[in-house]
């Protein structure tokens, strides 16, 4: 579906002026938005300084997952932080890179805000396009929050957005009424609104997922890729396209614009049992984004949205993208909890037992 491109000049400031001009909070959501787009900026020209920043290379921590952080990593989550500290609209925040909540110095609003300063940081010495994800909650409450008041469902949440450094670097929003995409314009420092009510196709021949854990897989899952790598002369009577680039934001991104279905599933690695991504910083910004583009996502049982998370670092299987796509993977995981897919069971993964703990 050829997507209408916008020619006009609709900076970000002006489209939140009037995009939320019904929220009801004085404008502290489009100010904290105004202040996120401002750390991107920063974490854009940061990125796009490449080798010449002398921000490459591991540093010498690791993060609250136990991973090796990059320098980049650390600076992204620095600047993420300043940028939102001071502006009067945050509770308090919670990042991917800190353990606990990190507390908001200066004036204190009403809204929450989890973010990942920089997704997909494996790839960044490589010169592939990494992101940065947020999302906002609502807290008008009186008593400084609790890790608590996070772990709400993703429905709770009143924005969430990516922006992806790619060769140009975009912003793609949601504040619950569709998702809408900015370009930088560089020289100006300047977030145009540029893709308009981004709409996701419903149906793909197109595949992300890191094949290599195949074996791990359930049996929904493998039956799932397994027919799209048959192809034409599979069930599914149509060629697939797979792609992965191993950065959420960009396989994301590209599903946005041209269609698709993203797949991180839960698998029988140790880590790996309840899903590789954080539903809070991942999860379900994404899925928020998607769902507003007219997409879907699941954890393979369930809506993502619908889901409490059970701590700050939760992580939860992701399918998401082309809706069609993902309902069918949808019924794949309920054909085999109901027993109806021994057809298609296969011999690699027969023991559900593996995950029996944590369903
Ligand atoms: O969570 C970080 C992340 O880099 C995602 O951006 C990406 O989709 C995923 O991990 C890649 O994981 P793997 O290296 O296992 O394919």
């Amino acid at each position: 579906m050829p997507m209408t491109m916008y020619t006009g000049r609709t900076t970000l400031s002006k489209f939140l002026i009037e995009h939320l001009a019904d929220q009801g909070d004085q404008g502290q959501l489009a100010a904290l938005l105004v202040d996120v787009a401002a750390a991107v900026k920063s974490i854009s020209a940061i990125c796009g300084k490449g080798a010449l920043g002398g921000a490459y290379g591991g540093a010498e921590s690791v993060n609250v997952q136990g991973e090796q952080q990059q320098r980049l990593d650390v600076m992204a989550n620095e600047v993420f932080i300043e940028h939102c500290n001071w502006g009067g609209q945050l509770a308090a925040m919670a990042s991917e890179e800190n353990a606990d909540l990190v507390a908001v110095q200066g004036e204190r609003g009403r809204y929450l805000l989890t973010f990942d300063p920089l997704d997909g940081s494996s790839n960044i010495e490589m010169n592939v396009s990494v992101g940065t994800i947020f999302s906002v909650l609502d807290y008008a409450q009186e008593k400084s929050p609790e890790t608590a008041d996070f772990l709400q469902p993703g429905h709770r949440q009143v924005a969430a957005g990516y922006a992806i450094y790619g060769p140009a670097t975009m912003l793609i929003l949601t504040a619950g009424k569709g998702t809408h995409g900015f370009t930088l314009e560089r020289d100006i420092g300047n977030f145009v609104l540029t893709h308009p009510d981004m709409r996701i196709a419903e149906d793909t021949q197109e595949f992300a997922i890191n094949v290599s854990n195949e074996r791990f897989w359930e049996p929904p899952v493998q039956r799932y890729v397994a027919e799209c790598k048959d192809g034409q002369t599979g069930i599914r009577q149509k060629d697939f396209n797979m792609r992965w680039i191993a950065s959420m934001v960009a396989d994301v991104h590209r599903i946005m614009m041209r269609g698709g279905v993203f797949m991180y599933p839960r698998d029988s690695r140790e880590n790996v049992t309840q899903g590789r991504l954080r539903q809070l910083y991942e999860a379900c910004p994404m899925a928020f984004l998607v769902e507003q583009a007219g997409g879907a996502a699941s954890t393979g049982r369930e809506r993502i949205l619908d889901v409490r998370p059970g701590g700050l670092h939760q992580r939860i299987p992701v399918i998401l993208g082309s809706r069609n796509e993902v309902e069918r993977v949808q019924q794949y995981h309920q054909d085999y909890d109901s027993g109806d897919d021994q057809p298609y069971r296969s011999p690699l993964f027969n023991d559900r037992s593996l995950y029996s703990e944590e369903a």
